[in-house]
């Protein structure tokens, strides 16, 4: 595939369009910061894709060019990009803005806040609340923002680091990775999100813990979980059962070029069903070492697809090779449930039925069902990530699903629909839930680029 500028460091989301296509924003350097790439993806199993990025500065681009941005579907299904820096470690961008641009129109928001805090807050992880807020974590601050006015709403407390440095950070360069805990129909518990290791800045102590919050619980405050070592760079990655991997990074230094060492192969599991203290488990470990620059995401047949690392440290190649992990729900020889899914394309609070149900082990009335959005992975940051377990009624071979109530709770988008056998899940088909409200299907109307259309 070609792309026209450089995407080394953009941010990318999946769009709610039709056609699923990835946005993929900012880069290295110069007019690259400014890129504005969309794919429309084609193929299917065993047949190669043809389409190829589409792209071109003079007719769209960012309104500010970005370097480390973070992008994130707003409840109302426009694009939000958040921060980054003008180039390569040079001054930093602190400000957001919404895509697509109106006409004549500038959604440029300052921020003052991450110019404070550069450059410790690159690549900032954000998500939508269940209040139809913001929330966004960058360095070692949190807050909730307004999602229409990006001002502040509440300030949240600082980040715990490591009982030796309360400087410590999660964000490139100190580079830790966010999840957000699953979240259960009725949707009546505040949602929590956690993010795992970090650095502090000066003496590059890597952090060994885990901090979650729930931001709009009243009085929220951060709760610190240790993990088994220390952990810079992490990749997390939401699995169909609720619970996420914690794999690649390494043990000394901060995320860049030659700035870290000592890689920990070994992968662990976080379960956020357990209680604080209990969460953690070891798991196998990987292959091959990957520090900066690596990625994870679940494949559709429940297993990780974990890529990348080019640290330039010595010793340590770019990495070419690829690997698939396979998490222990599918090592157990138990043969993974079937469904059919015949309706692609959901309404928020609509219900929907998946039949011809084939469990091989257990029995429909434990049947679970889980939804996993579309992401796009990078830097640990894992941008549109959200685990759902809507309500379901199951009889027979059949379910009938409750899709979830709103914007909010979910926004706009592509997921994984898993059901689960007992511990073992499904392969995934791909379902849309809330449409594309802000109609990005029609968009962009400009010579080169083909908009799937609503
Ligand atoms: C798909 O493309 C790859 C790379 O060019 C090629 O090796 C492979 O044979 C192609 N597969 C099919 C089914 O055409
Ligand atoms: C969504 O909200 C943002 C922020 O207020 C705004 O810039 C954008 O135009 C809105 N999109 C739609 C489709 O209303
Ligand atoms: C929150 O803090 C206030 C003031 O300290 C206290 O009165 C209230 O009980 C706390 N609420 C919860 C849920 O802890
Ligand atoms: C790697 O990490 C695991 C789990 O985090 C830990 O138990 C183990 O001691 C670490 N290994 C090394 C060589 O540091
Ligand atoms: C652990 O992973 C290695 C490398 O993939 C593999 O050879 C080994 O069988 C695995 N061990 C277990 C207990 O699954």
């Amino acid at each position: 595939m070609h792309v026209k500028t450089d995407v080394f460091c953009a941010g990318s989301i999946i769009l709610p369009d039709k056609a699923g296509r990835q946005i993929n924003v900012g880069g290295w350097s110069l007019d690259s910061t400014f890129g504005v790439r969309l794919y429309t993806p084609d193929g299917s199993a065993g047949v190669n894709g043809t389409n190829d990025w589409e792209e071109d500065g003079k007719l769209l681009k960012l309104q500010r060019g970005r370097w480390y941005p973070t992008a994130a579907m707003l409840p109302n299904g426009s694009v939000l990009v958040v921060g980054g820096e003008i180039g390569s470690n040079d001054k930093p961008q602190p400000n957001l803005e919404v895509l697509p641009k109106p006409v004549g129109g500038d959604t440029v928001v300052e921020l003052d806040w991450l110019a404070r805090t550069d450059p410790w807050n690159l690549y900032p992880f954000i998500t939508v609340l269940p209040s139809g807020h913001i929330f966004i974590a960058y360095y070692n601050e949190a807050r909730i923002l307004d999602a229409k006015t990006f001002q502040t709403v509440k300030e949240l407390p600082n980040m715990p680091a490591a009982v030796n440095n309360f400087l410590g950070g999660r964000t490139y360069p100190l580079e830790g990775a966010m999840m957000l805990f699953p979240q259960h129909a009725p949707y009546t518990d505040p949602l929590r999100v956690v993010i795992c290791g970090g650095s502090t800045p000066g003496p590059a102590s890597v952090l060994d813990n885990c901090v979650s919050i729930a931001p709009e619980a009243q009085n929220a405050t951060w709760t610190v979980e240790r993990m088994p070592s220390r952990r810079l760079m992490p990749n997390m990655v939401a699995l169909p059962d609720g619970t996420f991997m914690i794999v690649n990074g390494a043990k000394k230094g901060v995320a860049g070029f030659g700035l870290a060492e000592d890689p920990n192969l070994t992968a662990l599991l976080y379960d956020p069903a357990l209680p604080v203290g209990r969460r953690i488990s070891i798991l196998n470990e990987t292959i091959v070492p990957r520090m900066y620059h690596s990625e994870a995401i679940l494949l559709p047949d429940a297993r990780v697809l974990i890529s990348g690392s080019d640290p330039q440290t010595p010793g340590f190649a770019e990495e070419t090779r690829i690997e698939v992990y396979i998490p222990p729900y599918l090592n157990q020889g138990l043969r993974p449930p079937e469904y059919n899914l015949p309706n692609h394309d959901w309404a928020y609070g609509g219900t929907y039925t998946i039949n011809n149900i084939k469990l091989y082990q257990g029995n429909i009335a434990n049947l679970r069902i889980s939804l996993i959005a579309a992401i796009s992975s990078t830097h640990g940051n894992t941008m549109g990530s959200r685990t759902i377990f809507p309500a379901i009624q199951c009889s027979g071979t059949s379910c009938t699903i409750t899709a979830p109530p709103n914007a909010f709770i979910s926004p706009p988008g592509w997921h994984q629909l898993f059901i689960l056998d007992g511990p073992t899940p499904s392969s995934s088909k791909w379902v849309r839930i809330g449409g594309d409200p802000a109609q990005l299907g029609n968009w962009p109307q400009l010579p080169g680029f083909t908009p799937p259309g609503m």
